[in-house]
């Protein structure tokens, strides 16, 4: 059975807990984490979890998931509108991944809207705080079967 999911975070995810709680929830990454796990071990997947500020650190560990993860869920914060670096670096992965934002980045500045990460992932939720994270493990379950 396919089970190994990797959750990965990406910049400014280390502070979340001093981010705006209108707009992120008032969780700690700790917090944010603990609670991934529950929806992952819900879907009998083993998790695995990495956060960085460093974008080159982010890549090299997407450079190694294809022999620890059998599929990504990735909120790469910031890096998501800009990175062309991580968007390659996911698709070098072959792995399915999803695309998961706490809040809801269409609905923000312009800048937010964009993001180039969308096509090399199967999916994305936004705008649903936590629980978009069960979202994008269950189509993670479908993906990998059930
Ligand atoms: C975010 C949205 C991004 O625009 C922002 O830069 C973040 C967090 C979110 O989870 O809502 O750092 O990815």
């Amino acid at each position: 059975m396919k089970n190994r999911v990797q959750i990965l975070h990406g910049v400014n995810f280390d502070v979340l807990d001093r981010r705006d709680p209108e707009i992120y929830g008032g969780l700690s990454l700790t917090e944010l984490q603990m609670q991934i796990k529950r929806f992952a071990q819900e879907f009998g997947f083993e998790p695995t979890f990495d956060q960085t500020n460093y974008e080159g650190a982010f890549c090299e560990t997407l450079h190694k998931a294809a022999d620890t993860a059998d599929g990504l869920v990735l909120n790469p914060g910031a890096w998501t509108h800009y990175s062309y670096a991580i968007r390659d670096a996911i698709e070098l992965t072959g792995l399915p991944a999803v695309e998961v934002h706490l809040s809801e980045v269409d609905n923000r500045e312009d800048w937010r809207k964009q993001s180039v990460i969308r096509d090399v992932c199967i999916g994305h939720v936004q705008g649903k705080g936590v629980d978009g994270y069960r979202d994008a493990l269950e189509m993670l379950r479908k993906e990998l079967g059930e």
